[in-house]
């Protein structure tokens, strides 16, 4: 099985996304960053799913704030505690650090993904403290950005948005860098069929991704008049761990960090082939969604 790294911010996608990783893949931890919530909340909700998983996954707490600004969150998706609406799993769960950076740097050697689910900080700390870092893993699978529009302003995307210096530092480190932007991770959505048929199965798992996908589809309701919810963390897990479900190109990405308005953009060259500058990150631009969506609900079973 494929060796990842968790980076995370729990987050209601992020949760699901644990669940998918923990099914195809071996999970050797699972950082947290202060992102949908506070770093404390972030990592309190990370530590239930764990529980609930019934995983010694183990967690470590990392950045509670971006390398430049104050903290972002996004509550009015995922609720004060960064993960409402859900039953939680009682546990006696603990932290195994407070330096998420330092268990990055650790990572034991060149077959391990870094899959990162949330604001770019811990990695951006973790190539500050050791450029080198990029080449002693296998790569990195993010969630983030996007090839069109954005969702936080009209260009810009959340985990990008919310720490945009440490995503152009991990963009120019070097990695071998796979980018799962809003314009393929819209392409996966949950409806309330999805919900229905969670309800009909009798395991917590399933419980608990029938709650999450029904408060979420509550909050899209309120929010874009859609009872819907696009799967983004999940997207760059299928990355690593069925690469063949996403359709990706070489780009050269950039992060935008002065525009008033485009402050956290990825800027994506598309330009015709021959004029592009030279990929610093593989883009990806579709996913084989059925496939993908079988494979979130199976976890769930
Ligand atoms: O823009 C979507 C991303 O922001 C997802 O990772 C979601 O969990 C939030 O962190
Ligand atoms: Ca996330």
């Amino acid at each position: 099985m494929t060796r990842v790294i968790i980076d995370c911010d729990p987050g209601h996608d992020d949760a699901i996304a644990l669940m998918l990783a923990h099914r195809h893949a071996q999970v050797l931890g699972i950082s947290t960053v202060s992102g949908n919530a506070p770093l404390a909340a972030t990592t309190a909700n990370a530590l239930m799913v764990t529980a609930l998983l019934d995983v010694d996954t183990p967690v470590h707490a990392g950045a509670a704030r971006p390398l430049a600004g104050e903290p972002r969150h996004a509550l009015v998706v995922h609720g004060q505690s960064g993960l409402d609406g859900v039953e939680r799993a009682d546990h006696r769960r603990t932290v195994a650090s407070d330096d998420a950076v330092e268990f990055l740097l650790d990572a034991p050697d060149r077959d391990v993904w870094i899959i990162a689910l949330g604001p770019l900080t811990n990695l951006a700390l973790a190539i500050e403290r050791d450029p080198a870092w990029v080449r002693r893993i296998a790569g990195i699978s993010i969630m983030g950005g996007s090839a069109t529009v954005g969702n936080t302003t009209r260009v810009a995307e959340f985990n990008i948005f919310a720490d945009p210096e440490a995503a152009a530092r991990v963009f120019l480190a070097g990695a071998d860098l796979t980018m799962c932007g809003l314009n393929l991770t819209h392409q996966l959505r949950t409806t309330d069929a999805i919900v229905s048929r969670l309800r009909q199965a009798a395991n917590p798992r399933a419980k608990f991704a029938a709650e999450l996908f029904d408060y979420l589809h509550g909050r899209m309701a309120d929010l874009i008049g859609v009872r819907e919810a696009a799967l983004h963390d999940p997207c760059a897990v299928l990355a690593v761990t069925h690469p063949q479900l996403i359709e990706t190109e070489p780009r050269a990405v950039d992060i935008e960090l002065e525009g008033t308005l485009t402050r956290g953009m990825t800027v994506v060259d598309q330009r015709s082939t021959r004029r592009q500058d030279p990929a610093n990150a593989r883009v990806a631009y579709r996913i084989d969604a059925g496939r993908a969506m079988d494979l979130v609900l199976e976890c769930m079973d």
